[in-house]
């Protein structure tokens, strides 16, 4: 089936689930649908909600520049966040907003099927890897079951954590371990695609 109307279908069902909380606007995701790498945010800001397009401010300025600079085209991947509206005055996402926007990222990434899924931060990375800490495994490659596991479908995914760009953007040290590891992407994607 078609990714795009697949992604499509997936968008109007967010829209139509009026239970879902948080009532700014809708910023679903952006990229190529069968994109190899997919970078998943936290949650929307007050730019992002503006343009309804993630990552679009100060730290998406960041995320797209380094994207770049490792000779990858921002028109090549997928950016997306894990929770889908801003939370109000940008504060963190609470775990019931987590809970409620989990599935349908769980479904975005399974029509896009990425070679690696790259979390920013420590949110999305614990919504993979529920046991990692940031600034001890950024940078690594982990596999993770992921997937629908309550209709069978379970699968591995590689999972390959950052900073936050915001994080790397508050302090110069953080600057150059996001910088560092995000070089070794390409190799990361070579290594599974060989
Ligand atoms: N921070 C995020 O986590 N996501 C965005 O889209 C923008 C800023």
């Amino acid at each position: 089936m078609d990714k795009v109307y697949l992604l499509k279908k997936l968008e109007q069902e967010i829209v139509d689930n009026k239970n879902l909380p948080l009532k700014s606007n809708l910023v679903f995701g952006e990229g190529n649908p069968d994109g190899e790498v997919i970078f998943i945010g936290e949650a929307p800001g007050a730019i992002e909600d503006e343009q309804k397009r993630p990552f679009v401010g100060r730290s998406g300025q960041l995320l797209r520049k380094l994207i770049r600079q490792i000779g990858w085209k921002e028109e090549d991947v997928y950016i997306t966040n894990i929770v889908k509206r801003r939370p109000p005055q940008n504060r963190d996402p609470e775990p019931e907003e987590i809970e409620k926007y989990k599935p349908y990222l769980t479904r975005q990434i399974e029509i896009i099927n990425p070679k690696i899924i790259v979390p920013l931060g420590r949110f999305a990375m614990n919504f993979f890897l529920p046991n990692a800490k940031i600034t001890r495994d950024q940078g690594k490659l982990f596999s993770a079951k992921g997937g629908s596991a309550s209709v069978g479908k379970a699968r591995n995914w590689f999972v390959a954590p950052m900073f936050h760009p915001a994080a790397a953007l508050r302090a110069p040290i953080m600057m150059q371990e996001f910088e560092k590891s995000f070089k070794k992407l390409p190799a990361m994607l070579k290594k599974l695609t060989n």
